[in-house]
């Protein structure tokens, strides 16, 4: 978007995935201590977001209030303690009548609501879809991106309307990341599906994998928050996961509860290698360049001339799965610098080949940094 922002995937935490509408300022406060003492923060986690369900009703102006049970210090006195941490806040509201939660939507309001969150201190707004009725939205989406733009203040802007509307083929003078599917469920294969509105790791892989030429600086695909964490995944699928949002420039939102992560969850939110892929200044979202059966191959092209490579089983056996220089767009007697960036160590004398033995639903990850 013109504002200049997100010149890289915004990464942060988002309070929908793991506490939907069991959302107070306390969780706020708690996650916000955790994002700093866990070194999320350091990581370049810097967005704590609340979802849904914080709205209280319009007062008798139609400014919007927070709902002063869950929040009763207020969102102004939230935001200045999340400033107060080094970390950036955000907030969540909807292009209709009403939020997918039944609060007040913004509709109607958008200029009152966009100067309300700029003398709030709001950084980063999350823009939903429920309630629009036969809204268009473009036109809709474009109203609050004029009200942001207008508020004064810097404040990253999140389209949420599933892409229904295709929105990578207009919003990128809108909004700075616009969701290309409906919402993530904490699920990998696509036979654990639960519900037609939820969709497991790798439905929301292959609907957003196509979608990388619309991706760049300042503009990027959502497949929406992460999982990683919240227990419905293996460690080896959570890291795939990970590793498949790095590789796609996906935003990195973590979604799970950081004041109370184990060990195992910590050290695949904090790999800062896979990070570094994801936040890669070249801005390039990677793809899929073999697919053979259950067995992938994904580059995704990195600032300096260098590639992350990610080699991911799909299968429920273990997959030996190889490439090599050429198919990697490198001569064959390249010389780099390769690091498998699970295992956190360099590979010492790189001959052009890349293969490792992946398990279930596993990846290996490389980095390969010509010399
Ligand atoms: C639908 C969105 O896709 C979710 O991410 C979440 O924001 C919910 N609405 C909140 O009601």
């Amino acid at each position: 978007a013109p504002n200049g922002l997100a010149q890289t995937p915004p990464m942060g935490w988002n309070s929908w995935n793991k506490f939907a509408c069991d959302i107070n300022e306390k969780t706020v406060r708690a996650t916000a201590d955790a994002m700093v003492s866990s070194g999320m923060r350091d990581a370049g986690y810097q967005y704590v977001v609340i979802d849904d369900c914080w709205h209280g009703k319009r007062d008798e102006n139609g400014f919007i209030t927070a709902d002063a049970q869950k929040f009763p210090s207020g969102i102004k006195a939230l935001a200045d303690y999340v400033h107060s941490k080094g970390l950036k806040f955000g907030i969540y509201s909807d292009a209709g009548r009403l939020t997918c939660g039944g609060r007040p939507g913004s509709q109607g309001h958008e200029y009152q609501d966009a100067l309300t969150y700029a003398r709030w201190g709001v950084d980063y707004l999350k823009y939903d879809w429920c309630s629009t009725g036969d809204r268009n939205a473009q036109e809709g989406y474009a109203v609050m991106a004029d009200a942001l733009r207008q508020s004064g203040r810097d404040i990253v802007f999140s389209l949420c309307e599933w892409g229904t509307a295709k929105p990578w083929l207009w919003a990128k003078n809108t909004g700075n990341l616009w969701r290309t599917t409906g919402d993530i469920w904490d699920s990998f294969a696509k036979n654990d599906m639960a519900h037609d509105w939820a969709h497991p790791v790798l439905s929301i892989v292959d609907a957003n994998e196509p979608l990388w030429p619309f991706a760049g600086p300042g503009h990027w695909n959502d497949p929406d928050m992460l999982e990683v964490g919240n227990g419905g995944m293996t460690p080896a699928e959570y890291r795939s996961h990970f590793s498949l949002w790095a590789m796609m420039a996906a935003p990195l939102m973590a979604g799970n509860d950081i004041a109370n992560m184990d060990e195992t969850t910590r050290s695949i939110l904090l790999n800062k290698d896979v990070i570094a892929v994801d936040q890669d200044k070249l801005g390039v979202q990677g793809r899929r360049i073999v697919q053979d059966g259950d067995k992938e191959v994904w580059v995704k092209p990195l600032a300096g001339g260098g590639r992350a490579v990610l080699l991911f089983n799909r299968g429920d056996t273990p997959a030996t799965i190889a490439t090599d220089a050429d198919h990697l767009g490198y001569p064959p007697k390249v010389r780099a610098k390769v690091r498998d960036l699970w295992a956190h160590q360099a590979l010492p004398n790189w001959t052009g080949r890349l293969e490792a033995t992946v398990e279930p639903h596993g990846v290996a990850m490389f980095r390969i940094d010509p010399s």
